[in-house]
């Protein structure tokens, strides 16, 4: 696929466009560690439960559409507690959710914008409650490089790396 840098930069407007105008994106993680643990069941979950409650799922981006997006992610670090599931622009990080914990999920969190504390993390030594990866000494003490998109963007939509400028260095080294 041959791309020039105006069409780079049109595929990272639209779907930035389209990603702001939904109300939420749901995260859940496929990498290894979480599918081994059930994460796609969780994901197909999602899928079912949010058209019933009400809302619309958006698995794939494709206009201004103002549903719920649910993607999937590759490993987000923290394999042992997963499967994980991040709720965005939250910044909420769910660890160890089965499926049977998805209804709670948007009908607490989604709908209500309130916290499902049961699967907050707690850090054992302090038992502190974090709502996000920011709170958690395990990701605090990280600064990733190279695996900076890993976790957070959808791995198999090659739109979303474009957006975080995928394949742009190419057009500025013309
Ligand atoms: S596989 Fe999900 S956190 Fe690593």
């Amino acid at each position: 696929m041959n791309l020039t840098l105006m069409e780079l930069n049109k595929i990272k407007e639209n779907f930035n466009l389209w990603q702001t105008a939904t109300s939420h994106r749901i995260v859940v993680c496929a990498g290894t560690g979480c599918l081994v643990n059930g994460s796609l069941k969780v994901y197909e979950e999602f899928q079912k439960c949010i058209p019933k409650s009400g809302l619309d799922v958006i698995v794939e981006l494709k206009g201004e559409d103002k549903g719920v997006h649910v993607s999937k992610s590759g490993c987000q670090g923290f394999c042992q507690i997963g499967p994980l599931v991040t709720i965005l622009p939250e910044g909420i990080f769910y660890r160890s959710v089965k499926p049977k914990d998805v209804e709670d999920i948007v009908e607490t969190t989604i709908k209500k914008g309130q916290l499902v504390h049961r699967l907050l993390y707690i850090e054992p030594g302090t038992k502190k409650v974090c709502k996000g990866t920011d709170e958690i000494p395990f990701y605090q003490k990280q600064r990733r490089f190279v695996l900076n998109n890993c976790g957070v963007i959808d791995p198999e939509d090659i739109r979303e790396y474009i957006a975080r400028g995928g394949y742009h260095a190419s057009g500025d080294g013309v």
